[in-house]
């Protein structure tokens, strides 16, 4: 089988895993249990800004079940973990008496039992020395860091932009600070034996999880073995190794016990990252004909006092469109907050709020339709680098999502479509995603039995990560679904990247690609030789894999099956690694594309209320070759269901004075139910890409993006009240 012969978009198949979740049987961090295992607790702080004058543990230490209670005082000194290509790991905690935000962790208390250890956890008695915390983005006091990942860019002349243009939109748009809420509670379990470590947790990149973990105890990377073979969702807050999962393992080796740790819903609004606040000041200007002139997107979003995150907020409308006048940057303002993370499309999905919202308003003052406007203004190249795109079907997004849609029924004028005493409002949004794809490895066998076993160490937070590369696996291997089982989350396996800037699936993919040919190339060697073969000297380019047998591919009955070319050499198995690195787009000679897409969205708003329902949703999107249309198209869903939410729900609110955030729970931090999504449409349109051989690009985050932006220009069709500010409550509406 080739990747040629594999189909644009792949079946329908089921979850491999969904038998195992449905019935309990896969294990997630939380889940597991060791005998004589303690539990610990984490003491939080009340405060956002000052330092530690006092602390009283003797109450604590004494109470019943209590094994160890630890604290700046006399927790040992622990290295910050290894930076990666984009972030620092935030900084080990209990190293000093300062705090930098509220929610910070200054104790920790392990008992014999949870409830023991939460008893004694209030007993933990701190004395802070306050200082007034920066809490706002606009605070004079805060350290505002300029181009923090040098991706500001720049290009032709914006004053010039600017006075050739016929009507400009200059304004400002904000969005707020969000919380990924993955349903799973973040958990990790610690046992130590000897200077060896073997942890499961609630990870998106385990091999990131081992390489902290040595560095803050310096042991061996190679006696730390990091387990998320399961993980009930993530949405970027498990790509960094937090705080508490130093601690873990930090009470597991002063007790000598294994120790379990269970985030409780607050603390994960504290401890594993949040999406951050966004300022954004877009000047955009376009000609009578709506050609682009110029194109300025200035952003500010925040960042915590002792990290760095990535979170480009503005960079991404660089190569959006091709205006031939473009300056966009990035700022950050250093504030007394938890630290940040990714959050399903970090910075671009506010950016593309900003953007796509500007443009609507931009379409209303030249007077070309909102989608004809994207159209004309299409970057046909990468209008930064100047190189053509591995793929860009944009084009087939606007029009056949229009289609099905029905966007030519939109009545042009604001707040005059109505359904009874409903306002009725049409919106969309183009999203030109960016690209992303992390190193990665993994191992293929092939078994006396025929049977395959392909595994890396990456992770499936819920996207379907084991169904695709089982399919896949299967496809290049010619062997059924039912043939092939796959390993995941498991750093004894080959380095998985981390699952995360929905560059999975291309980096494990090609790694799968090159384990599957490497294995079969193994079996032609070990037959190179074997005057019974009739696979004797055969290249690999000139076989197929298929039922279970590798044949030559113009002579189907020249060729043998795996088994029986193990079986007579006696060998238990084959095996090979792959692995797979991007080329730098110069090299390739193309500008590495991301997803593309199309949303459309209707609204119906009341006018006498100021309620929003979104009635209508569809999603063209261009995600390359789709491995499976189920688990992609339930990638989409999920996704848009986090964009209604964007936009019209989240909030993490922080109390301006004291920096408690004061909806750290599901019952006061919004997020969509079912009466609040409508029924979706989703369509796959484009071709492989060809920046990698199998053809994919991500579904991960590319769902939510845009879904925003529809929603508010929508609003705006129904209502003529243009929103910049998310989410949109009805407040604003009356
Ligand atoms: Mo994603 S925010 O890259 O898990």
């Amino acid at each position: 089988m080739t990747i040629e012969a594999i189909r644009l978009i792949g079946p329908g198949v089921d979850r491999v895993d969904g038998p195992l979740k449905v019935t309990g049987a896969a294990a997630y961090p939380a889940d597991f249990g060791y005998p004589d295992m303690a539990h610990a607790v984490l003491v939080r702080a009340t405060v956002a800004a000052g330092r530690i004058r006092d602390v009283d543990t003797a109450a604590a230490e004494s109470a019943p079940g209590v094994l160890a209670v630890i604290t700046h005082r006399n927790a040992p000194r622990l290295k910050r973990g290894p930076d990666t290509p984009v972030w620092r790991q935030p900084p080990p905690p209990l190293q000093d008496d300062r705090i930098l935000h509220y929610g910070q962790y200054v104790g920790l208390v392990v008992a014999e039992t949870a409830e023991e250890a939460n008893a004694a956890g209030r007993l933990v008695a701190v004395d802070y020395e306050t200082t007034e915390p920066l809490l706002e983005l606009d605070d004079p006091r805060a350290e505002v860091v300029s181009n923090p990942w040098g991706m500001d860019a720049h290009r032709g002349d914006t004053a010039a932009g600017q006075e050739s243009a016929a009507a400009i939109v200059d304004a400002f748009y904000s969005t707020p600070d969000e919380t990924n809420n993955p349903m799973g509670l973040f958990a990790t379990v610690a046992v130590w034996d000897g200077d060896g470590l073997t942890v499961h947790d609630s990870s998106q990149w385990p091999h990131s999880v081992r390489a902290t973990l040595a560095a803050a105890f310096g042991v061996p990377e190679s006696g730390v073995r990091v387990l998320s073979p399961f993980v009930g969702g993530g949405f970027g807050a498990g790509l960094r190794v937090w705080p508490h999962v130093v601690l873990t393992a930090l009470a597991a080796r002063t007790t000598g016990r294994p120790v379990k740790l269970v985030l409780t819903r607050p603390e994960m609004f504290t401890g594993v990252g949040h999406r951050t606040r966004t300022v954004q000041h877009l000047r955009i200007g376009a000609d009578r004909s709506g050609q682009l002139t110029v194109l300025d997107h200035v952003a500010k979003n925040s960042i915590a006092v002792d990290d760095d995150n990535y979170e480009p907020v503005a960079a991404d409308s660089a190569w959006a469109y091709a205006c031939p006048n473009v300056d966009v940057r990035d700022t950050q303002a250093r504030l007394n907050i938890p630290p940040p993370t990714s959050m399903r499309a970090p910075g671009q999905a506010q950016g593309n709020f900003a953007l796509e919202s500007a443009l609507d308003e931009l379409s209303y003052s030249v007077g070309v339709d909102p989608l004809e406007l994207r159209l004309r203004n299409y970057a046909e190249v990468q209008p930064q680098l100047g190189l053509p795109w591995s793929s860009k079907a944009l084009r087939a997004c606007l029009e056949q999502g229009a289609e099905r849609f029905g966007w030519s029924a939109r009545d042009p004028r604001p707040g005059t479509m109505r359904d009874g005493n409903w306002q009725v409002g049409y919106g969309m949004a183009g999203v030109s995603f960016f690209w992303f794809q992390p190193p990665c490895q993994a191992r293929a066998s092939i078994r006396a039995d025929g049977t395959a076993y392909v595994r890396s160490s990456a992770t499936d937070i819920g996207t379907g990560t084991y169904t695709v590369m089982t399919q896949l696996s299967a496809e290049l291997l010619g062997l059924r679904i039912d043939e092939v089982r796959l390993g995941l989350g498991d750093t004894d396996m080959p380095a998985g990247g981390m699952e995360g800037g929905s560059g999975l699936s291309a980096a494990l993919g090609t790694a799968v690609y090159a384990a599957c040919r490497g294995v079969i190339q193994a079996f032609l060697d070990t037959v190179a030789g074997d005057p019974g073969s009739p696979l004797r000297g055969c290249r690999l380019d000139e076989v197929t894999a298929e039922h279970g047998r590798i044949r030559l591919s113009y002579d189907a009955t020249r060729g043998e099956a795996y088994s029986d070319i193990l079986a007579r050499h006696g060998l238990p198995e084959l095996t090979a690694d792959g692995s797979s690195a991007p080329p730098t787009p110069q090299d390739a000679g193309m500008a590495p594309a991301g997803a593309f897409a199309a949303k459309f969205a209707e609204v119906r708003v009341d006018p006498d209320l100021g309620l929003v329902r979104v009635s209508r949703i569809v999603s063209a999107v261009d995600a390359g070759r789709i491995l499976n249309e189920k688990t992609a198209t339930s990638q989409i869903t999920g996704g848009t269901v986090g964009g209604i939410g964007m936009a019209l729900l989240e909030e993490t609110v922080t109390d301006p004075a004291s920096g408690r955030i004061t909806n750290a729970n599901l019952g006061d931090y919004l997020v969509p139910v079912n009466a609040d999504v409508p029924a979706q449409d989703v369509l796959f349109v484009g071709e492989p890409d060809r920046f990698n051989p199998i053809g994919v690009k991500g579904v991960g985050e590319v769902g939510l993006v845009g879904i925003a932006a529809a929603i508010a220009n929508a609003v705006f069709h129904a209502t003529g009240k243009r929103i910049r500010s998310l989410p949109i409550t009805l407040d604003q509406l009356l």
